[in-house]
């Protein structure tokens, strides 16, 4: 991986297919120092997955696609290589279904090519990630125009972690919700928990949400129930990493406790996801992996240890929100209501 170049100007782009091979915004080090990171091998961007350098579940599936093809270019014995190349990719994080969606994908298209020239196999890997992650952008334009009547008029939005355009390829699932409210005029300011340990919503949501001059609060995690029961939050819109087929959403640790506030409090709590982010293979979020991370995101803060030397820590990444909780999931292809069994079903054949 190469870290390059300081940047000056307005619009950011998560990941992109670059001669020079794959470049990514550091979102470890955002909000402070904008920097680029390149990977020019599939082993890279596993690193790059892995270390958290781009996160978010549909940003992570452009990544591990964008990694299959890196791949392609390294090797001549693409055959003997793909399977390596793939599980690497897919051992870097377990939760987010996206990563192992779009490793899915490039292994069926690399099967329907694999007897073709090498230079042809090349082509068609790499364009293939081009796809994916520009088909990302239209997703969330979809689903902030079937999401944005949801949010109502003259409210606030609370949101957690990060679902925006850093979290996809662009525009955001969550934050792509607020913004299409925003464009189709609604009077919203959002308040963001800024998510332990590892501040994505301090770090990333605060940031895009300011840059784009979207009126932002920043609170810290144990703030929300607070401010749920106030009256003055009209909706909460989250992201999701994985999603169950009974409609049960795993999404970034501290989910599950907003939903249950927002549900004593009579606030409607949305979960924005694309139709790859469903694992229909599950029939409960209690089969969903949960990934466990270093001790040391809890421990540590910006590299300062905060906590008594030799604790014992838990780090679980994301948590499982109960259908029960959800008020609505919002997918490109419409909107999906309880019993989610059949209106999820329903919306992935749908197009
Ligand atoms: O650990 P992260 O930062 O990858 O977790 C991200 C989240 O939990 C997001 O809310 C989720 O991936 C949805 S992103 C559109």
């Amino acid at each position: 991986m190469t870290e390059t170049a300081v940047l000056t100007q307005k619009t950011i782009e998560t990941i992109e297919w670059t001669p020079d091979g794959v470049v990514m915004i550091d979102q470890r080090r955002l909000p402070l120092e904008t920097t680029f990171v390149t990977c020019r091998t599939y082993k890279e961007m596993a690193e790059a997955i892995r270390s958290m350098v781009i996160r978010g579940a549909p940003a992570i599936g452009v990544a591990a696609a964008m990694g299959v093809a890196l791949g392609a270019l390294e090797f001549e014995d693409i055959d003997a290589q793909m399977p390596v190349i793939c599980d690497t990719l897919a051992k870097t994080r377990p939760t987010a279904v996206n990563l192992f969606w779009a490793l899915d994908r490039m292994q069926r298209v690399y099967a329907s090519v694999r007897h073709e020239r090498l230079e042809q196999i090349r082509d068609r890997l790499i364009a293939e990630a081009q796809k994916i992650r520009e088909e990302d952008i239209a997703i969330n334009e979809a689903m902030g125009r079937h999401g944005a009547p949801l949010v109502p008029d003259r409210k606030t939005v609370l949101t957690h972690c990060n679902a925006g355009a850093l979290a996809t390829a662009g525009f955001g699932t969550a934050l792509g919700v607020i913004r299409a409210a925003v464009r189709a005029g609604k009077k919203i300011d959002v308040l963001v928990d800024e998510t332990r340990p590892l501040l994505q919503g301090a770090r990333l949501t605060a940031w895009e949400l300011q840059r784009d001059g979207i009126e932002t609060t920043l609170i810290t995690d144990n703030m929300a129930g607070h401010f749920l029961k106030s009256g003055r939050i009209g909706c909460v819109v989250v992201g999701a990493d994985r999603i169950a087929a009974n409609g049960d959403v795993a999404n970034k640790i501290g989910t599950y406790g907003v939903a249950v506030l927002a549900k004593e409090n009579g606030v409607p709590f949305y979960v924005a996801a694309p139709i790859s982010t469903l694992d229909l293979s599950l029939a409960s979020g209690d089969d969903i992996p949960i990934e466990e991370r270093a001790a040391t995101e809890v421990t540590n803060l910006q590299g300062e240890p905060i906590a008594p030397l030799g604790v014992h820590v838990a780090n679980p990444a994301f948590d499982v929100t109960p259908n029960r909780y959800i008020s609505a999931i919002v997918t490109e292809h419409g909107i999906a209501r309880a019993p989610y069994e059949n209106s999820l079903r329903r919306l992935t054949k749908s197009s």
